[in-house]
Parts: C-alpha cells; structure tokens; sequence
C-alpha cells in the first residue's frame, strides 16, 4: 500500500524549514545591506540558523530517502514530472549546500563560526584569502539562485493546488481528506527506486513530484 501523502516527519521538516530558509533569505539580504552592530546581530542569527537547516537537511534526506513517497498525477505531463523532480533534487542540494559553503566561507576567512551559548564549529577549510573571496561571491549567487526556484516552486505548488486542484498540494499538507486515486497508487516508489528507474525511460511517475 503506497502513502497518499509524505510521511509526516517529512511534511514537519518541510514547513518548518521553508519557514527558516525564506527567513534566512531575509536575514542575509538586510545584513548585506546594513553596517555596524546590525550587520554583528544579524550574522549571530545566520549562523546558527544556517546550521540548523544544514542539520534538518541533512535529517529530511535520510528520511526522504528511507521513505515512500506519494507519486504524482497520472495526467501529469511526463515533461512536468521530469521538471518536478529535477526541481527537488536542486532544492535539496541548496538546503545543504548553501549552508557548507557560508560555513566553508567564514572557514576560509579565519572567522570562528560561533553558534552561540560558547559553542564554536571548527573551521572545514584552512585559511585562505582567495577561497574566502570566491565562496562570498558563491554564496549570495547560490542563495539568489535559491530563492528563484522557490519562488517557481511556491508557484507551481499553488497551480497544483488551486488551478489544476489534482490533490498534489495536499501530499504535502495535514488535512484529513489527502486522497490517492488507484491508478497513481502503483507509480509509487522510494526515492532510490526512482534514481535507479530514471535512466531506463520509465514512463512512470518519479517520486519527487512539484
Ligand atoms: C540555508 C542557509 C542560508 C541561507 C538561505 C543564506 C542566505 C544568505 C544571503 C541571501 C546572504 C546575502 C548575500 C549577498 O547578497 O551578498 C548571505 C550572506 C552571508 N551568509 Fe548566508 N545563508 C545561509 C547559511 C549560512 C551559513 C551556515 C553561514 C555561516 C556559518 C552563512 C554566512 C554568511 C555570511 C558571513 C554572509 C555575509 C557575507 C558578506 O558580508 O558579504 N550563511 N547568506
Ligand atoms: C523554502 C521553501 C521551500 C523549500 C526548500 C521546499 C522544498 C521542497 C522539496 C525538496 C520538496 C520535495 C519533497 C521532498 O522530497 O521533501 C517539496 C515538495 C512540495 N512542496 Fe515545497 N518547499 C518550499 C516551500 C514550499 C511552499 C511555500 C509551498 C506552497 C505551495 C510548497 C509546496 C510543496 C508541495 C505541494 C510539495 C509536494 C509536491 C509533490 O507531491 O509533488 N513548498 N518542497
């Protein structure tokens, strides 16, 4: 029997984290923009949230990956579909890569990665001018490119939703009338499955759907 919906640990982790990511958006935009103590208060706060949504990243794919995940329409499009996937696949990469790179930053800057209550990480790369300057400039492109695809993820989760209204929105939600229709209860596979499947042509749903 495949799930209606994500497992739930799943669906905690992912409003909880797109909360904490679209503030951590915010956070490092205005402490770019600002000087003096505001820019020290807002980077005490980025680190240690930054941190945090490395270590739920990091939680959330072992689930995900460990976990059935709901499969898509059938009368998705398998362009779609394929978009979906790849689309997910990016967001978990910057989940936990956006964080390694300000930790591997400030590493390389010879800055201490102070998470608050005295608790300092230990730096990932040595000391070096170059490397600081080039995973600054990597940084703020990766975390722009970030918020464009949640913008276009936010987007087709609520074309989902409220134009097609074909039940994707509310494998990710809590509500008690998550339905799956017979047909697409087949499709369903684990993330590793999936991987394994793409390659071949399957012309089945992924398991990673928008
Ligand atoms: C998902 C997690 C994160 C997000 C979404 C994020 C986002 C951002 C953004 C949007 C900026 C402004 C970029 C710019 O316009 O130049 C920024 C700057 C910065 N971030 Fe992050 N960040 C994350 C994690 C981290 C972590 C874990 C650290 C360090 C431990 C970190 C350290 C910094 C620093 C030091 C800056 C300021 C760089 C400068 O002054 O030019 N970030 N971050
Ligand atoms: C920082 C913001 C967000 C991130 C990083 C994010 C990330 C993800 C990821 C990686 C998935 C794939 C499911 C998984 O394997 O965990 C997913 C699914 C989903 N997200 Fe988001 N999400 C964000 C915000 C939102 C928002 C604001 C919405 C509201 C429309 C949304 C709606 C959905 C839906 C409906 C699914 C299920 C898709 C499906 O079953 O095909 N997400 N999200």
């Amino acid at each position: 029997m495949l799930p209606a919906r994500f497992a739930l640990a799943i669906r905690l982790l992912h409003w909880t984290m797109a909360a904490l990511i679209i503030a951590m958006l915010f956070i490092g935009i205005a402490m770019v923009s600002t000087a003096g103590p505001a820019y020290s208060a807002l980077l005490a706060l980025h680190r240690p949230l930054g941190i945090a949504i490395l270590l739920l990243g990091c939680i959330r794919l072992a689930i995900r990956i460990g976990t059935r995940a709901p499969p898509l329409p059938d009368d998705l499009p398998r362009a779609q579909a394929r978009a979906a996937r790849v689309s997910h696949i990016l967001l978990y990469l910057a989940m936990i890569g956006l964080p390694l790179i300000g930790w591997a930053m400030l590493s390389a800057g010879s800055y201490p990665v102070r998470l608050g209550a005295g608790w300092v990480l230990p730096p990932i790369l040595p000391p070096c001018a170059r490397a600081f300057g080039l995973l600054r400039e990597l940084h703020a492109l990766v975390a722009f490119a970030f918020f464009a695809l949640i913008l276009v993820h936010l987007t087709a989760g609520l074309v989902h939703g409220f134009v097609r209204r074909d039940g994707v929105l509310a494998t990710m939600g809590f509500g008690r009338n998550a339905t799956l229709e017979p047909s697409a209860a087949e499709t369903s596979e684990t993330l590793e499955e999936d991987e394994a499947r793409a390659p071949a042509g399957e012309a089945q749903t992924p398991p990673l759907p928008a």
